[in-house]
């Protein structure tokens, strides 16, 4: 077995680039923090502008929140023209994305054959590809059966199967869970490696038989496989599915795609839009494939935390707009602060706790907003690492942070799907 894992293992090994590989070269990160309402209003119109489109990374929230945009070569002069005609003090914050996606592509351990992955030498400190993912939590099934299942939530649209893993004892009476999934974003990688090193933590630590006792957890570590591949051998910045394409464009944004105030605010209606919220609800086979798992156990799911990056933030519903709050949000701001704190323990690293709408940005037809909708009592978009950096050019990254990060990110997350954990352990 152990040699099998040496030989299986082909940690330099690049994927295999076609033609059509994204380089992205001279692509920068432009970022700007608007303090007036003027300077807030520029780039609002910038972001909802047709013309230009560019991809905002991280779109204007509000008042001193940075916004980042992410400019290819031919247009980044003018962007940063344009910013300072309105008074505004454009920092570049990644100069070539280029450079940053081949480096990603070194980050990538794979293995030739998914009967090669054994749970205890599993590299969580490196990205891997979608079928290692499903060969990692194939192969904790099957060395913990007693208390580790695998079940499938359905096909990706490219007939990738998506796993899930249930992690608790069987019991004879019906048991609250704690649900994670992750990728939903091909683009934010640390998502799933996140997800996969809180896998390992629970099923190799005898610490938590008492809590896997008395409830489930069901982690579902990559909800959008082909966009995740995608994202590997094609296009370092992918975010959606891979449906279409239309009007030329391939993709859907899937956390626009949930039939819970669908189209409401922060999606797009163009195809080609980063948040494209497809031409229907639950359009995209993703979306429904985890609708139909978490419809059916909303009365046992107390919990369900969706991992995304980046920005360091804790986000409860509602996200469709500011200032709407489920009725008990005291309650989930509580369970949030708990979260803070736990991650907060571990590095010193800061977490936002806050409504999505208020804090970050509204965005409805998401997939927390959903699991609220059904019922489901504690709901967070957890956005992971990076947060905002210091304004150095160059030291701070976006959906391609290094696999040096994963170990600090998943050691200080840990903790907070915990508090999430003993929350459903102990109620309400
Ligand atoms: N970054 C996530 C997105 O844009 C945040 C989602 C937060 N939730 C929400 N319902 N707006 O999809
Ligand atoms: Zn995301």
């Amino acid at each position: 077995i152990i040699s099998a894992v040496i030989i299986g293992l082909n940690a330099f090994a690049l994927p295999k680039h076609s033609e059509d590989y994204v380089t992205y070269h001279g692509y920068s990160v432009i970022r700007v923090i608007p303090h007036t309402e003027d300077q807030f209003k520029l780039v609002q119109k910038l972001s909802e502008s047709l013309k230009y489109d560019f991809d905002f990374w991280k779109p204007p929230s509000k008042l001193n929140k940075p916004v980042d945009i992410f400019s290819p070569p031919t247009m980044t002069r003018q962007l940063i023209v344009h910013l300072k005609k309105g008074s505004l003090m454009p920092v570049t914050k990644i100069r070539d994305f280029g450079k940053r996606a081949a480096e990603a592509q070194m980050e990538v351990s794979s293995y030739k054959s998914s009967d090669a992955i054994d749970p205890d030498s599993f590299d969580f400190y490196k990205y891997h590809p979608f079928a290692d993912i499903m060969g990692y939590i194939q192969a904790v099934a099957q060395k913990y059966p007693s208390f580790v299942s695998i079940s499938s939530i359905g096909k990706s649209l490219q007939n990738r199967d998506t796993q899930l893993l249930k992690i608790g004892y069987p019991s004879s009476t019906a048991k609250n869970a704690l649900f994670i999934d992750a990728g939903i974003h091909a683009r934010e990688w640390i998502a799933p490696a996140t997800a996969l090193y809180a896998i390992n933590q629970w099923v190799t630590n005898s610490s938590y038989t008492d809590l896997l006792k008395a409830i489930d957890i069901y982690v579902a570590p990559s909800i959008n496989p082909d966009g995740y591949e995608y994202s590997r051998t094609k296009d370092r910045n992918w975010r959606k599915t891979r449906s279409g394409p239309r009007q030329n464009c391939y993709g859907v944004d899937p956390n626009r795609n949930f039939a819970f105030k669908w189209m409401v605010a922060g999606s797009s209606s163009n195809p080609c839009s980063e948040t494209y919220a497809g031409p229907s609800p639950f359009s995209e086979i993703e979306a429904t494939n985890l609708k139909n798992f978490l419809v059916p156990h909303n009365d046992t799911i107390k919990a369900y935390l969706t991992l995304h990056s980046y920005g360091e933030d804790i986000l409860y519903p509602w996200g469709y707009a500011t200032g709407q709050y489920p009725p008990d949000v005291n309650d989930l701001i509580a369970l949030g602060h708990e979260m803070y704190n736990a991650i907060k323990a571990v590095h010193g690293t800061e977490y936002t706790v806050g409504d999505s709408g208020d804090a970050l940005y509204p965005a409805s037809g998401a997939s927390d907003d959903y699991s609220k909708s059904i019922g489901i009592k504690y709901v967070y978009t957890v956005e992971l690492r990076p947060g905002d950096g210091d304004n150095d050019d160059d030291q701070w990254y976006g959906f391609d942070l290094p696999a040096k990060f994963i170990k600090p990110t998943a050691e200080e997350t840990f903790p907070a799907l915990m508090a999430a954990a003993n929350r459903v352990q102990n109620g309400p």
